[in-house]
């Protein structure tokens, strides 16, 4: 799976945007070494939340062109990014300004990927200055990153809503790193009647990150 370009992408976009980085390259690692399995799914609909810069959807949509591709994301100026990186790369990709999956329809879901804000920060930080109308740099981008308490605030929003969003035939590859508690993380998504397995790791200078692949039991 080729990695999109990303060289129209500049200094400015990513005092906005989340830049793509190691998190951003395992997400797309853990989706290629995958592609035999996702190939017998043959999606109809993807969907990427928080797709920042556009590259992972936008990865996808070139693997599966005859898929719908979306993408959703809380900062405004991420969605005009990813639209740019479709555009960039000739792939398909609607992006929708929204927080997780609200408004997309329930149960369409086909493959979902996330790599969300996973760090971990006090709950104060996280909710400072939340304010979806804003569009100034600062309060976009600490949503990229500060997950409140075990970084776990939007992960288990996601967990409980993931129920609604996936197809019978659904499947999430989803980010964590070892501070979120991998293992309670599959506990949690086990009583919700999803199976979950560590897909892929890579340990990096200060971080020990993990796929997890979720599906239906
Ligand atoms: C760690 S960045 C990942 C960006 C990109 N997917 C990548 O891997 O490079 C997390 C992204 O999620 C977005 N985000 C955070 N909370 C969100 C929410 N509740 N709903 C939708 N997007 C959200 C952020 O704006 C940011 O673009």
């Amino acid at each position: 799976m080729d990695t999109p370009h990303y060289d129209h992408l500049t200094l400015q976009d990513y005092e906005k945007v989340y830049e793509p980085a190691e998190d951003t390259f395992l997400l797309l690692d853990a989706i290629e070494d995958d592609l035999e399995y996702l190939n017998t799914v043959q999606p109809g609909v993807c969907l990427e939340i928080g797709s920042g810069s556009g590259i992972i959807i936008t990865a996808l949509s070139k693997k599966f062109p005859n898929a719908v591709c979306l993408s959703t994301d809380i900062n405004p100026w991420a969605c005009n990014t990813t639209k740019r990186t479709s555009l960039r790369n000739k792939a398909s990709v609607d992006p929708i300004r929204t927080n997780l999956t609200d408004n997309i329809k329930n149960n369409l879901v086909d493959i979902l990927l996330f790599n969300p804000p996973y760090v971990v920060t006090t709950d104060e930080e996280m909710n400072q200055e939340k304010n979806f109308e804003s569009d100034t740099t600062d309060n976009n981008l600490i949503f990229s990153w500060a997950g409140g308490v075990d970084g776990r605030r939007v992960i288990d929003t996601l967990i409980d809503k993931l129920d609604s969003i996936l197809s019978p035939i659904g499947v999430l590859y989803l980010l964590v790193l070892k501070e979120n508690k991998p293992k309670d993380i599959i506990n949690r998504l086990a009583k919700n009647n999803f199976t979950a397995n560590i897909f892929k790791e890579r340990r990096i200078p200060g971080e020990h990150l993990f796929i997890l692949k979720v599906m239906r039991c």
